[in-house]
């Protein structure tokens, strides 16, 4: 490894969230909104993507600087051809790194024992609704709620991590909130619930939408005894609780009423090769020129990316309340959150 960099604000660089295609099987609401994706809705044609030798020497650079996590996002990861091989690829890069990916669900039971075996960790699978009537005005298009189930229980057998995502929407799916709750405990599961977040210019975000973390945690308190853990460890962004009466805890992404910028060591790079330096960037730094083989034969990439980092002052939740003026903001499916 070689010095791992710092930005302006003193935060290290330790996890690389990588997307590997803005496509994606669902058009939840607040995120990808089936009004504005229809069917003429033109996503990165193929040649676009990073070809797999590319993501590999990206990788290698990011692990070069000291990168311990690695999270394959997408649009929806599951439809990229041939993931299992490019989890190869990267697991024989290291060992021992963290590698994990966030899917809706849908494709997992079919692929969760290729990607376990290929070495995958974990995955962080979204849920937001049991009953399908109001899984469906989520996403925005019919999800049973038996195709996260069988999802679930394969990634379980295959021996990966699990973790359960849940966004509320007031008045939309709140009712969801024990009925979710009530599930991932019977499943032992740890289940997160999301603030929803004013990503990108198109999901029509309005702060009173929000169902804050301390209103989810007020409602659980009603009915399971509960206990916080300890402080998040290392580049954790959820605030958890124990529950007292079962083997699991749950978990609070409170990106808009606790943000929490000030610990925050993620990278981001689209599935066309830029460099984000915060979910709520607006350009990105085109690494492709740096991804040929010619081009990083010594180490310019490493470079190019530590001079990234030096100069990053991003901090875009806590500044939300206070910033005037937006300039353009990336989408959340070409980001994968
Ligand atoms: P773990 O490694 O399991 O803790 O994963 P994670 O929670 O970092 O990743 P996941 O993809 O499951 O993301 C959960 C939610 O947190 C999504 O809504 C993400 O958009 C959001 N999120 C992840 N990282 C950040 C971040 O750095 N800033 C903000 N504002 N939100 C984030
Ligand atoms: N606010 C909060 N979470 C979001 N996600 C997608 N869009 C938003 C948003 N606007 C979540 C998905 C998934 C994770 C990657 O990000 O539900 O769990
Ligand atoms: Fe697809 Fe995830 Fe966006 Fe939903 S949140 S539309 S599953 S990329
Ligand atoms: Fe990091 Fe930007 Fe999220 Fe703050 S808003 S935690 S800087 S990605």
């Amino acid at each position: 490894v070689l010095r791992s960099p710092i930005d302006v604000f003193g935060r290290g660089l330790k996890d690389l969230r990588l997307s590997v295609i803005d496509r994606c099987n669902l058009r939840c609401q607040y995120c990808m909104p089936s009004e504005l994706f229809g069917p003429d809705f033109r996503f990165l044609p193929e040649s676009q993507l990073m070809s797999f030798d590319e993501i590999e020497r990206l990788v290698s650079s990011f692990l070069e600087v000291g990168v311990e996590k690695i999270r394959i996002t997408g649009g929806e990861p599951l439809l990229r051809p041939r993931l299992p091989e490019l989890v190869a690829r990267i697991r024989s890069l290291s060992a021992d790194c963290d590698l994990a990916l966030t899917t809706n669900g849908i494709r997992l039971a079919r692929i969760a024992h290729e990607l376990a075996k290929a070495g995958l960790n974990r995955v962080n699978l979204s849920l937001d609704a049991i009953d399908s009537e109001i899984g469906k005005k989520m996403a925005g298009r019919a999800i049973d709620f038996s195709t996260s189930l069988n999802g679930i229980v394969a990634a379980r057998e295959a021996g990966l991590g699990i973790k359960l995502n849940a966004v509320i929407k007031r008045g939309i799916n709140e009712c969801q909130i024990l009925p979710l709750a009530q599930f991932a405990r019977e499943q032992n599961i740890n289940l997160r619930f999301i603030e929803y977040m004013d990503v990108g210019e198109t999901n029509g975000w309005d702060k009173t939408d929000v169902v804050t973390g301390a209103e989810v945690l007020a409602i659980l308190k009603k009915h399971y005894p509960l206990t916080q853990n300890k402080p998040r460890q290392g580049s954790e962004i959820a605030a958890t609780f124990q529950y007292l009466d079962a083997d699991c805890a749950v978990g609070f992404i409170n990106s808009i009423s606790q943000p929490f910028c000030g610990g925050c060591v993620r990278a981001r790079v689209s599935a066309e090769g830029k460099l984000f330096t915060c979910l709520f960037g607006s350009d990105g730094y085109d690494l492709r020129p740096w991804l040929t083989k010619e081009f990083n034969k010594e180490q310019s990439l490493t470079h190019k990316i530590t001079k990234i980092w030096n100069e990053r002052k991003d901090r875009h939740s806590e500044l939300r309340d206070k910033q005037s003026e937006i300039s353009k903001r990336q989408e959340m499916w070409t980001l994968g959150g």
